[in-house]
């Protein structure tokens, strides 16, 4: 059909409307001439957690959460985490191509680069307390990036946009290994340019006394593989933060700061510490049919690293780590949280409960396994997520300015509350009835 509508009868007047479809959406705005009155505001759509609203138009993730695919730029998630690395992939996902070789060579020159951090954010690091979760080191310190970089204020010019994009990508690893190292007491390791961009996270991480810190391959690309299946994911709760603060045309540092605080929560990027700490509180595997049931029944909280708002079948990136849990676990030994997990995900993925509200493992049921075999404690989980996320809230966050659509974020709102009434003395206020 060459221009499609939707035809719209509003059975208060009568009157019929015809509102254009485009790429399978119609306009929300378009309801606005609906009106019962001419001083009417105009019909709105009332859509709480954005169900069945598109924000934006994006070229950079496609998900089909029916069908379990994700995409980059068009590559399927499958193929990048088994040819492609990090960086690589970071490059992509900004870009919107795969780099050549001149390409890649430059990208990782100016990441490496940039790992640095200047000294006063160390002694504004070393502020925090011993027992501060490494998220909230995180989440402070990148926003006190914009302090550093004033001209990052400029986000309409390409090239400074770019630089701090750079800044970001580059320094975001170096900020999660030092919140690390402040937790255990430990100095601060300096970036090794020697070493790939997850080998310099691992050596500022875990190096001691050694000359050299060494990272494991196996376990150097397993992290990289992570990093790749975390790197973009549409419009969910940290990205349409990003988004929704840059749209003010807030600095890039802030805006990230505030994306990372969304991922933060226990429902988005904090479910796998959640993940973990639940498979220790069921403790063995007898103890899974309960828990399933309790779950069910409402009174232990939700599984945690099932579900998700998209995916109504298998996450794909679930299935990547699951098939990548092997390899490290032949290097560090299995995770005896591993068979409690894999119980659950049997159990679960058998119940009525679950089967019909199409809940499945997400990224973070497993990804939790891995971490912390790779040695990191759960206060670092989100953390890790944060790290490569920031390519793709920088993705959006440009593609955004770019777009000569979008307007500062500013949903409207029903108002259910009180009609005008006149202000009471507070002596003439009804008094509060005593506690018995
Ligand atoms: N355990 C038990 N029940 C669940 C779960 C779960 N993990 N997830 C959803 N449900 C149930 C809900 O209670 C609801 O049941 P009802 O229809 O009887 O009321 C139904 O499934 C639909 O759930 P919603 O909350 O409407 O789904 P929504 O799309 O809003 O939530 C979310 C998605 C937040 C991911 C949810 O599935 C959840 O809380 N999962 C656990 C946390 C988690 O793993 N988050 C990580 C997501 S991946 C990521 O952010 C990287």
């Amino acid at each position: 059909m060459p221009n499609p509508t939707l035809s719209i009868t509003d059975n208060r007047t009568g009157r019929k409307y015809e509102l254009p479809i485009e790429n399978g959406a119609i306009r929300a705005v378009d309801l606005r001439q609906i009106k019962v009155e001419p001083s009417d505001f105009g019909l709105l759509s009332y859509d709480p957690a954005f169900l069945n609203t598109a924000s934006c138009r994006s070229r950079i993730t496609f998900i089909d959460g029916d069908r379990g695919i994700l995409r980059y730029r068009g590559y399927p998630i499958e193929q990048l985490a088994e040819k492609s690395s990090y960086l690589e992939v970071s490059y992509l996902i900004i870009n919107g191509e795969l780099p050549n070789a001149a390409q890649f060579e430059q990208w990782n020159h100016d990441i490496t680069h940039h790992t640095f951090l200047h000294e006063n954010l160390k002694s504004f690091m070393q502020g925090f307390r011993y027992d501060a979760h490494p998220m909230g080191i995180l989440v402070s310190t990148v926003a006190a990036l914009s302090t550093f970089y004033l001209e990052s204020k400029q986000v309409h010019d390409a090239a400074i946009r770019r630089l701090n994009m750079t800044r970001l990508i580059a320094k975001l690893p170096t900020i999660a290994a030092w919140s690390y190292r402040n937790a255990l007491g430990l100095p601060y390791v300096y970036p090794d340019d020697e070493l790939s961009f997850v080998g310099n996270l691992l050596a500022m991480m875990k190096k001691m006394a050694e000359r050299k810190y060494v990272p494991t391959p196996v376990l150097e690309r397993a992290l990289d593989v992570l990093f790749i299946l975390h790197v973009d994911h549409e419009q969910n709760c940290s990205t349409s933060t990003m988004r929704s603060v840059g749209s003010s045309f807030a600095d890039p540092f802030v805006s990230v700061a505030a994306a990372a605080a969304a991922l933060y929560g226990p429902l988005h990027g904090g479910a796998n510490e959640e993940v973990l700490r639940m498979l220790r509180e069921i403790g063995s595997v007898d103890k899974v049919p309960a828990f399933v049931k309790s779950v069910k029944d409402g009174e232990s909280g939700r599984l945690m690293g099932f579900g998700h708002r998209v995916y109504k079948s298998y996450d794909p990136r679930a299935k990547v780590i699951q098939k990548m849990a092997d390899e490290v676990f032949s290097v560090t030994g299995t995770n005896p949280l591993l068979k409690i997990a894999l119980e659950l995900e049997r159990i679960a993925l058998e119940d009525d409960y679950f089967i019909k509200r199409k809940l499945y493992p997400n990224v973070d049921f497993y990804s939790g396994l891995i971490y912390q075999s790779l040695g990191f404690p759960v206060e670092m989980f989100p953390v890790l997520f944060a790290i490569p996320r920031v390519s793709g809230w920088l993705a959006q966050w440009e593609e955004m300015l770019e777009d000569k659509e979008q307007k500062i974020a500013r949903p409207r709102q029903l108002y259910l509350g009180e009609d005008e009434r006149d202000f009471v003395a507070i002596e003439k206020r009804a008094p509060t009835a005593k506690k018995s």
